[in-house]
């Protein structure tokens, strides 16, 4: 009897300490996954910075920090203006440009004052995610500013030129709850309402409130923006193809899961 609780003790002392010791190493390899993330989100944050300060983006000797220097804004007598300061400026995009009846992104509305401004080629990939990151890190602490409106509970064939903002959002919102790939899922199946979901036993991450981090990095994209967010999502998630970065489904889902945000403070590169 004695040996049998002996035994019973050893078998239970090694099972607790194979469980104890995994946990460490998994704690462990969690908060490595951190570290390297912050490292590598402080990395692109300094790159964002010197090509903010860098006068090699373009081609007329100017950078972006000459004209938009500090929380004041500068005189530029060459615009004949004071250029407005950056800071909080992320926190008002993506917009729907009600004359040109457009979506803008960040990244393309930093990429005309390359090409105008600074006489550039605009950016793509990596660098121009670097200089978003930058540039909405000067946000931090703003608000998302959104739209006063929300989407039509409707979805009507005039909803797919918009002309308006709730047409805007409207759109995006369609194609929020429309399946994109080849299994039938949309991104309401996964992350229903904009809320958490579960797939496969497992819970998915909400929606609302999360734009607040990008651009961010993650190990599978370095740093990306939202739309590159949604080319992960449907392409692993939903056996979808990849959309182009910039193509009208991505901007118009962009400005749709912004709005979804709206009120929440911008915190990039942390
Ligand atoms: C020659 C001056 C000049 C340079 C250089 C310049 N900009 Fe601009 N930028 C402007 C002007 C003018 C506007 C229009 C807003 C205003 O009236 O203040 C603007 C607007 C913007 C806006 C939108 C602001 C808003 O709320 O609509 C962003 C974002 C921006 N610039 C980013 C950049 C970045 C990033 C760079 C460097 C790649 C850059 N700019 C270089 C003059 C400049
Ligand atoms: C098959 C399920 C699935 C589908 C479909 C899906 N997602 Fe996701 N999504 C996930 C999972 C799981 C994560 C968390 C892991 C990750 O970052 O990849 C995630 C992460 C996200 C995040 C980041 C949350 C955060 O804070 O990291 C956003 C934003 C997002 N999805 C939006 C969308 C949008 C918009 C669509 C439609 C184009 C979509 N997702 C489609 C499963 C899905």
């Amino acid at each position: 009897m004695k040996r049998f609780i002996l035994v019973v003790f050893g078998v239970f002392l090694v099972i607790f300490a194979s469980y104890f010791f995994n946990s460490v190493a998994y704690a462990k390899g969690k908060l490595n996954k951190k570290m390297i993330a912050k490292e590598k989100i402080q990395a692109a944050l300094k790159i964002g910075k010197s090509e903010f300060y860098s006068a090699k983006l373009g081609t007329n000797g100017f950078s972006c920090a000459k004209c938009h220097v500090d929380s004041i804004g500068t005189y530029i007598p060459k615009v004949g203006k004071v250029v407005r300061s950056l800071a909080g400026v992320a926190a008002t995009f993506p917009r729907f440009n009600p004359k040109s009846h457009q979506v803008i992104t960040l990244g393309e509305r930093l990429n005309m004052c390359i090409v105008h401004a600074l006489k550039g080629k605009p950016l793509s990939g990596q660098k121009l995610n670097e200089l978003t990151l930058y540039v909405t890190y000067l946000s931090n602490g703003y608000r998302i500013k959104g739209y006063n409106t929300t989407p039509s509970p409707v979805f009507t064939k005039a909803d797919r030129n918009p002309k308006t903002v709730q047409q805007a959002l409207t759109l995006g919102k369609h194609y929020y709850d429309t399946p994109l790939g080849a299994s039938s899922l949309s991104c309401d199946s996964c992350h229903p309402g904009g809320g958490a979901g579960v797939l496969g036993g497992k819970p998915t991450k909400p929606v609302i409130g999360h734009a607040v981090y990008y651009p961010t990095y993650k190990k599978w994209g370095k740093i990306i923006t939202m739309q590159d967010q949604f080319n992960h999502c449907i392409y692993t998630g939903e056996e979808g193809f990849k959309k182009k970065i910039g193509s009208k489904v991505w901007k118009y889902l962009d400005l749709y899961v912004y709005s979804l945000s709206k009120g929440y403070k911008i915190s990039v590169g942390k």
